[in-house]
């Protein structure tokens, strides 16, 4: 009947795997993400793991963080890595000219962050400075990090205290070079990016994934010149995508918002599905079999900086509406896995779509944090094609489906089915028909809160927290389920 929500899970035709890529992190030197955020040095009376705060450590690890992309952003094209080893006193202190203009001591660089990405278990992806280094600059660099031992730069490593070589996973051929990364045409970034790929060298039996700087938002000519002209010389591409309410200018409040901007960020937020299908539909024109992946390398909520907090450090509130664009846009990432098998949300801490926010000792996760707790099951399991028959919600101009949702058949042998509700007055009831799945029972975790903009403080951290879910009950094969307004469900059928 017209306004039923039924769900038609097909899991007797899989699709690729989820993967864990999609849950990757971005941390850049940038206002209070690395410095306060991940690093307060050995001597602080921060709780630390060899200078790395210790409870921000144990959150990525709960959450099974599985890459984390650094320097940045617009910092890696003006980032020199020289200046970031040795000694940490001798380094070098230069004008972070990007973000705020504040002083960079340069006491995290490239041994900080192999090391940390070790420690939290999380691939590295570093992004090279195209836009003002030489490619010899880039090649070095490469090659301290992973060379096994005789070079001078290998030698030098060990000397600054790590002997073995890390495993570089992913290397980012510079940061969006239509912008801040060197205001390039997309013609000249793709000679750029052959001439710089050609440069970065694995050892013997190692191997990096090359990612080329990707477009902004619907750029399709971006994709299209760079997958024309360069797409042999690199193994995944990128795309930034930003979820800003209003414009640039005013780009809208993190909270106080009304119906309106909530409906208008979560109705902007699904753009992000129209985006990865026309960029996957250029790269199939060049890229049949799908060798290069898509990786969506920032995306996230871009509000107005929180009042009274530094110009330039994009520090940002949180709000159960943050929980909703994250398991809309995970639900859009399952429907492209075939081509998409990369993310990285912009930023992992204290900047834009944080995981965490910090304030001297105090920590606290934010509603975004709880949803990628929700969906690690997720993490290189297997797609369930779902099929969403939804009523609409709508207001003023904006209109979405009132039911998202996407399944993924897990590594653990469960099957892991995130549900979310946007309507943030009215309940949904859903029929899930099960095709393909076998399960004698399901549990659940939901996230919701009693106001749309919702959200945790150091004072009050248990404000958006998952809860168990009792709204769905199986039978024949069927499940039926109440999701709450403005809910975020995880069931798993085991
Ligand atoms: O994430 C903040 C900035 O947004 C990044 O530095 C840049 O790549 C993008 O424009």
């Amino acid at each position: 009947p017209a306004g039923e929500n039924v769900v038609t899970v097909h899991g007797d035709t899989p699709a690729p795997k989820f993967d864990r890529r999609l849950f990757g992190q971005f941390a850049e030197h940038l206002g209070t993400g690395i410095y306060g955020g991940i690093w307060v040095g050995k001597g602080s009376r921060i709780p630390n793991v060899d200078g790395y705060r210790r409870d921000v450590i144990d959150a990525l690890k709960a959450i099974r963080t599985p890459v984390i992309r650094w320097p940045g952003g617009c910092f890696a094209d003006e980032y020199h890595w020289r200046e970031g080893v040795g000694p940490q006193a001798r380094r070098k202190v230069k004008v972070n000219t990007n973000w705020g203009g504040v002083t960079e001591d340069n006491s995290f660089g490239t041994n900080e962050f192999m090391n940390y990405s070790e420690l939290v278990g999380a691939e590295p992806y570093v992004s090279g400075n195209v836009g003002s280094a030489p490619p010899y600059e880039l090649a070095e660099w490469v090659e301290y990090m992973t060379s096994p031992t005789g070079s001078s730069l290998a030698k030098e490593r060990a000397a600054n205290g790590r002997k073995a070589p890390w495993k570089l996973s992913m290397f980012g051929i510079g940061n969006e070079l239509w912008g801040c990364g060197g205001n390039m045409r997309a013609e000249y970034a793709a000679d750029v990016t052959r001439r710089y790929s050609t440069f970065i060298k694995m050892p013997e039996g190692q191997k990096v994934m090359k990612i080329a700087s990707g477009a902004n938002s619907e750029d399709y000519n971006w994709t299209e010149v760079m997958m024309r002209d360069a797409g042999a010389q690199f193994d995944g591409i990128g795309v930034h995508y930003y979820t800003i309410p209003y414009q640039w200018e005013h780009k809208g409040a993190a909270t106080g918002f009304d119906e309106d901007q909530w409906a208008r960020t979560l109705a902007k937020t699904v753009k992000m599905e129209e985006l990865v299908t026309r960029h996957s539909a250029i790269m199939d024109k060049y890229d049949p079999k799908k060798r290069v992946a898509l990786l969506v390398d920032e995306w996230g909520t871009w509000y107005d900086q929180e009042p009274g907090s530094h110009p330039g450090f994009l520090y940002q509130q949180n709000s159960l509406r943050d929980a909703l664009v994250t398991s809309l846009n995970f639900d859009i990432f399952a429907r492209h896995t075939d081509r998409l098998r990369g993310a990285n949300i912009a930023q992992m801490i204290n900047v834009l779509q944080a995981m965490m926010l910090t304030d001297g000792n105090r920590m606290v996760k934010t509603p975004t944090y709880w949803v990628f707790d929700l969906y690690k099951d997720y993490q290189d399991g297997v797609v369930l094609p779902v099929d969403v028959q939804s009523r609409w919600y709508n207001k003023n101009e904006w209109t979405l489906k009132a039911v998202s949702a996407s399944a993924v058949r897990g590594t653990d042998g469960a099957v892991h089915m995130g549900l979310t509700n946007v309507d943030p007055n009215q309940p949904a009831t859903v029929t899930v028909a099960l095709t393909g799945v076998t399960g004698a029972g399901v549990t659940g975790r939901i996230l919701t809160a009693p106001t749309m903009d919702a959200h945790n403080t150091f004072d009050a951290p248990g404000a958006v927290v998952p809860a168990a879910f009792t709204g769905a009950t199986l039978a024949d094969g069927r499940l039926t389920v109440t999701l709450p307004p403005k809910s975020v469900v995880m069931l798993d059928i085991r």
